[in-house]
Order: C-alpha cells, then sequence, then structure tokens
C-alpha cells in the first residue's frame, strides 16, 4: 500500500513514522524528521488540486489528512471527487471543530453531556449572559466559535476576565473571524483525557487513551496551548469508562451526524471532562491529537494502517494490536509558546537514548543547519515498560534536545 500523509508537525511526522513500518510513506508538505523516515514533497495542504495530481501519478492508495485546516477546507471532499480513498471526514463532519456552535448544537440535539451553553452574535449580549451567569454562582469558558489553533478558549475566572475576553475576541478581532461568534459555557470542574475513535460506516474502534496537559507552565499553570506534553495508558481511565464514553457520547453523536446526512470517515476525537463523576464532552475535534499521537502510535502494533484504510474505505474496522507498553511524550517548545513562536535557531541532539523518537514539530532546514520554525519545536517520546520508566527517558530525551531558550514542562505524566 501507498499512503500519502498530509502535514508537517509531529503529529504527522508520528503518523507517518508508524505507517511507515507497513506500507510506503509518502509526506506533503512533511519536515526535517519526517525526511529521515519517509519521502517528502514540497506540496501545502492548501494546494488541494496540487495534492490530487500527485496520488494520481504516485498511485497513492490512502491519504491521511493530519491537521484539521484541510480538512475544514475541503481536501477530503475534493480527493474523493477524485477517487482518492482519504482518511478524514468532509467539509461538513469536520465542522465538528469547524464551528464549536455548531458542535454544541449537535451534541445539545443528540443528548450528549456537556457544559451549559449559549451562542452569541453580539458582544453586548454575551457579556450580559456571562454577567447573568456569574451572578448564578458559576464560572464560564469563552470559546471562539471557529478554529483558532487551540489557542480560542478563556476558562474565566471572574466575570472580569470573562467581559475581557469577550471583548478581545468579538470586538478586538483577536481570532479574526473566527471569533465573530463565541459560545458561552459554564465552567467544569474535573480531570480530563483525550478519546481518540477511528470512525467508518460500519462499526467504530477508540484507540488507546492518552491524556495531554494543556497549559503552558508546571502545575498546569498559563496560557492554553495546543498540548504540552501527552502520556498513556491512563491508570484511571477504566475500560467501563470508556465504554460509557462510547455509550453516551460516541454513538448519539455519531447517529445524530448520520441523520444530518453526513457520511463521517476518520477520527472522532472527544475531548472529555470528569464533572460530578460523570464524563462530559467539551469538545469535539475531528482529527488526531497532537501530541496524543505521538504517544499512541508508539502504544500500537499491527493493525493501525488497515484500520485507517477500512474507515476510508466504509468496511469493517477491526481493532489494531495493543502494546503492553507506556509512552510519554515531553514537548520541547520555544520560550515564550504559546504567544510567540521562535523561528531560524540552530538544533542539536547532545544524545539520542535508545527507546526515544524525536518527533519533529516546528523545525526546518535554513542550508544544512537544523532550525528552529515554530512555538512547539520537537517531542521527545519515549516508550518503555512502564510509565515511570518511560517519564524518565522522556526527560532525559528532552534534556538533550538543544536550541536557543529551550523549555519544556517539568511535570509531565507525573501525576500518575
Ligand atoms: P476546548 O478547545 O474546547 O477543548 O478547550 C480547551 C481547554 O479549555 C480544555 O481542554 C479544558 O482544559 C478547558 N475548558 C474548555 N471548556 C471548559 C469548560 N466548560 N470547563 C472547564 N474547562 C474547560
Ligand atoms: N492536544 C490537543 C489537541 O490536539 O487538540
Amino acid at each position: 500500500m501507498r499512503i500519502l500523509v498530509v502535514g508537517g508537525g509531529g503529529r504527522e511526522h508520528a503518523l507517518a513514522w508508524k505507517l511507515s513500518r507497513e506500507a510506503e510513506v509518502i509526506a506533503a508538505p512533511g519536515n526535517p524528521g519526517m525526511a529521515e523516515d519517509v519521502e517528502v514533497v514540497p506540496i501545502s495542504p492548501k494546494k488541494h488540486l496540487e495534492l490530487v495530481d500527485l496520488c494520481k501519478k504516485r498511485e497513492i492508495d490512502l491519504v491521511v489528512v493530519g491537521p484539521e485546516d484541510p480538512l475544514i477546507e475541503g481536501l477530503a471532499d475534493v480527493l474523493r471527487e477524485n477517487g482518492i480513498s482519504v482518511y478524514g471526514p468532509g467539509a461538513d463532519g469536520a465542522g465538528l471543530e469547524g464551528s464549536k456552535a455548531f458542535s454544541k448544537q449537535l451534541m445539545a440535539n443528540a443528548g450528549v453531556p456537556t457544559a451549559k451553553f449559549q451562542t452569541f452574535t453580539d458582544a453586548k449580549l454575551a457579556k450580559e449572559y456571562a454577567k447573568a451567569r456569574f451572578d448564578a454562582g458559576k464560572s464560564v469558558a469563552v470559546k471562539a466559535s471557529g478554529n483558532a489553533l487551540g489557542k480560542g478558549v478563556v476558562v474565566a475566572a471572574s466575570f472580569e476576565e470573562a467581559n475581557d475576553a469577550i471583548h478581545q475576541m468579538m470586538v478586538g478581532k483577536q481570532f479574526g473571524i473566527a471569533g465573530e461568534k463565541v459560545v458561552i459555557e459554564d465552567k467544569l470542574e474535573g480531570p480530563e483525557f483525550s478519546v481518540l475513535t477511528i470512525v467508518g460506516d460500519q462499526n467504530f474502534v477508540s484507540l488507546p487513551i492518552a491524556q495531554d496537559h494543556k497549559r503552558a507552565y508546571d502545575g498546569n499553570k498559563g496560557p492554553n496551548t495546543g498540548g504540552m506534553g501527552a502520556f498513556s495508558p491512563v491508570s484511571w481511565v477504566h475500560d467501563g469508562l470508556v465504554r460509557q464514553v462510547e455509550e453516551t457520547i460516541i454513538k448519539p453523536t455519531l447517529a445524530a451526524l448520520k441523520d444530518s446526512g453526513i457520511t463521517y470517515r476518520g477520527t472522532l476525537f472527544s475531548g472529555i471532562m470528569m464533572d460530578e463523576g460523570r464524563p462530559h464532552c467539551l469538545e469535539f475535534n475531528v482529527r488526531m491529537g497532537d501530541p496524543e499521537t505521538q504517544v499512541i502510535v508508539a502504544r500500537l502494533g499491527n493493525g493501525f494502517m488497515n484500520a485507517l484504510a477500512a474507515s476510508a474505505n466504509g468496511e469493517f474496522i477491526e481493532e489494531p494490536e495493543v502494546l503492553q507498553n507506556a509512552v510519554v511524550s515531553v514537548v520541547v517548545a520555544s520560550e515564550h509558546y504559546p504567544i510567540l513562536s521562535s523561528k531560524g535557531s540552530p538544533i542539536t541532539f547532545l544524545e539520542y537514548p535508545v527507546g526515544v523518537k524525536f518527533f519533529h514539530a516546528g523545525t526546518t532546514m535554513i542550508g544544512d543547519q537544523l532550525v528552529t520554525n515554530g512555538g512547539r519545536v520537537i517531542n521527545a517520546t519515549a516508550a518503555a515498560g512502564t510509565l515511570r520508566d518511560a517519564r524518565k527517558l522522556a526527560y532525559r530525551a528532552a534534556a538533550a534536545v538543544s536550541f536557543k531558550a529551550a523549555r519544556f514542562r517539568t511535570d509531565i505524566a507525573s501525576e500518575e
């Protein structure tokens, strides 16, 4: 099988690395780390027709789309119209991530447990609603409805903070058109985990559970980021809890999509928060998690490629083999991520410990020199027999990544 992986971040590096064990993989545009593992072709995910051409010329059997943007922009539709098999939903299904307003409404219609919410296009009404929720003794999360790279959510501790966030999103256009509509929802309280589900026409299969660390600094302080590290397994998320998520969240959502005439083939990523002992859905994403994927693929044995291909082709999805190991990934980021990214600082690796894989998230080449090219730069990922050993190894690896003002959280997987 010949597979095209679309994208060039840490998640795509992990996907390409894993799939290259079972298939011939080409990546577009890829990154320098991916170029060490697979063939990379410099085509942007925005160039839908160039990607169609590439698929035809290289006789690609399956396209795996990594990031959400191309899915929201309809890349999967264009590929399918050209007879190409794709893992990833069309623009209609991608609305689950592209519009929080759509996603929350679908959850409400389907009876999926989620935080109480309202959607606004008028800043004044939004502020009044937030005020009313604080007056009723609640806190709120303010969310830009559109796609804001995981940064469009402010969990506000006070009305002033909520008011500010609404103002910046709706009046200050902090996230451009993504913030013209906002969702304001009650704050939930509890631990979080991510469920990544491979969805097809006949069935679905959830992958091993991973937990992400979203805040920028140790002790879950600082702003929300795309994710500062992840680990799997998550001991407290037992099988029964996963089945509960499948029954109360995933099945009704898939049924609601079907009722709306949407054929969904790809990943349904459910961001779950436990609140009053029950799983609630905070959000859906329509692609795999980053950096969750980096740990999940290292926990899978055979059958991952077949599962993605079965989803893409509308066939029955067999569960991939899950290894009895533990994996930790530490994101080595630039100093001011998520506020600023880093560009052009030379990167060196002081050592390559056995059992470690450095997935490249934000790197590029200047001449022969590997340099930083983003906020999240390298994902130091380690597998071992236990989480404790994987953690130790991942931290040794993270410390071996050297570039100007490199930084990482020191408490990834430490609560387990
Ligand atoms: P989202 O992009 O909607 O998943 O939000 C990003 C992060 O913000 C989540 O992973 C949570 O940590 C936090 N968050 C979002 N919504 C809520 C909520 N209703 N209550 C508490 N925290 C939330
Ligand atoms: N790590 C969270 C996400 O991929 O959205």
